[in-house]
């Protein structure tokens, strides 16, 4: 046999431009990503709006394929720009997106547990990871332990050497508990387990589990990462050989679209600048909800008390823009107030531009029982807030006037 003439060196990827080590987190978002050789010079990066890639016919998929995209599941240019940004923000050596948020964290857990394993996980967790937790993970023998909000007084003694994995949520929904992370990983750590955050809530520009001793964070980049409420992804960030444990992409196949990821790299360059807006809105509404007489409580980080107070003093450099209440007239004054409301969506989700507002009861948290609801001091007069980028004394009025009424 005749062998085919030499072709051109294999192509190798090209790499992302440095970026200066002196430049800020803004600057970083705005710069990061920056690979104009591979993209014809383009400011903008380019959609590879492709599924698969042109081979070489010297090459065959099982050959050494020299650094080139083969098919877009297991790799693409575009979703390469968003996942350097947010693997530069979260300050991992690796990071993979995902087409969901539920699609990096089924992914994470089911690679990372095995029978005979156990998972801790904080209670107070987004639905569907519970969903998870609860419903799939017993049938290949994984043991899932919940533990209430006061483990976070002394996780050591929680954990035990069979513990694998442990999972939390910080601030968590809806009533904004701040999680001591830093003591989590080194009860986690003491018996050999991961500890996994995620990150939803406070955004990397708030808090960065990684750098207070977290292995791995997981992200539904569909919220504030993404930031305008349209799209979905999903995303995990940590170290290379951590990550080489995980599925991220050619099993589960919960691969992010070049089209959604080009979305997201365009809300990446200004998430700095809307989470700062969202905090001051937080803050500012926080403070104004906490003063009305129609208002029982007001759940907000720190507030709960003088330690967690100190913890997210320590841990957050801002405290988000996510507020909750309860509704001094019960569940009955929920309906007439959402009704009232003139800027705020009734809606789920979060994270967005616009402000959301929405019932955990019967939305995020509708799968649990009454008994399970009051176990994290969620009732039916809880009201949460989702607050957006507006004028802060417009989000202020809105809620003012709305609850005035609620007398
Ligand atoms: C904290 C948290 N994690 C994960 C998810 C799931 O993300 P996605 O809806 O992108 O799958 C959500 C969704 O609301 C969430 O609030």
């Amino acid at each position: 046999m005749t062998e085919p003439p030499p072709g051109p060196p294999p192509k190798q990827r090209v790499a992302f431009d440095p970026i200066p080590e002196w430049a800020g987190v803004t600057t970083r978002l705005v710069h990061g990503g920056r690979r104009p050789e591979l993209n014809a010079g383009a400011v903008a990066p380019p959609i590879y709006q492709t599924s698969t890639f042109h081979f070489p016919a010297a090459h065959s998929e099982s050959a050494d394929r020299g650094g080139l995209y083969l098919y877009s599941r297991l790799e693409n240019p575009t979703v390469e720009v968003a996942t350097e940004i947010l693997r530069q923000l979260e300050g991992g050596e690796e990071a993979r997106l995902f087409g969901s948020g539920m699609g990096a964290i089924s992914s994470t857990i089911l690679s990372l547990t095995r029978s005979g394993d156990e998972v801790v996980a904080l209670q107070d967790l987004y639905g569907g990871t519970i969903d998870l937790l609860t419903d799939l993970l017993p049938r290949f023998g994984i043991r899932v332990r919940f533990v209430p909000p006061e483990a976070n007084d002394a996780p050591e003694t929680v954990l035990r050497p069979e513990t694998r994995l442990v999972w939390l949520e910080s601030p968590t929904n809806p009533t904004l508990t701040v999680v001591d992370i830093a003591r989590w990983a080194r009860a986690a750590d003491a018996v050999g387990a991961l500890l996994v955050v995620d990150n939803t809530f406070a955004t990397p520009i708030n808090q960065q589990p990684l750098s207070l001793g977290a292995d791995l964070v997981v992200h539904s980049a569909t919220k504030y990462l993404a930031g305008h409420g349209d799209l979905l992804a999903g995303a995990l960030v940590g170290p290379e050989a951590l990550l080489r444990r995980i599925d991220t992409k050619s099993v589960f196949g919960a691969t992010l679209d070049p089209f959604a990821a080009f979305l997201l790299a365009r809300s990446l360059r200004t998430l700095s600048l809307r989470v700062e807006r969202q905090n001051e809105n937080g803050r500012q509404v926080a403070a104004a909800l906490a003063r009305h007489a129609a208002v029982r409580r007001v759940f907000y980080p720190g507030r709960n008390s003088p330690v967690e107070e100190a913890i997210a003093a320590r841990q957050m450099r801002g405290r988000g823009g996510m507020v909750s209440i309860s509704l001094r007239g019960g569940a009955e004054a929920v309906d007439p107030f959402l009704k009232r409301l003139r800027l705020f969506h009734v809606a789920s989700s979060l994270g967005s531009v616009e402000s959301l507002v929405s019932a955990p009861g019967i939305t995020s948290h509708r799968h649990l029982s009454p008994e399970e609801l009051a176990a994290r001091g969620i009732d039916g007069s809880v009201v949460r807030f989702s607050l957006g980028i507006e004028e802060p004394d417009d989000l202020v009025r809105d809620l003012t006037e709305a609850l005035d009424a609620s007398g």
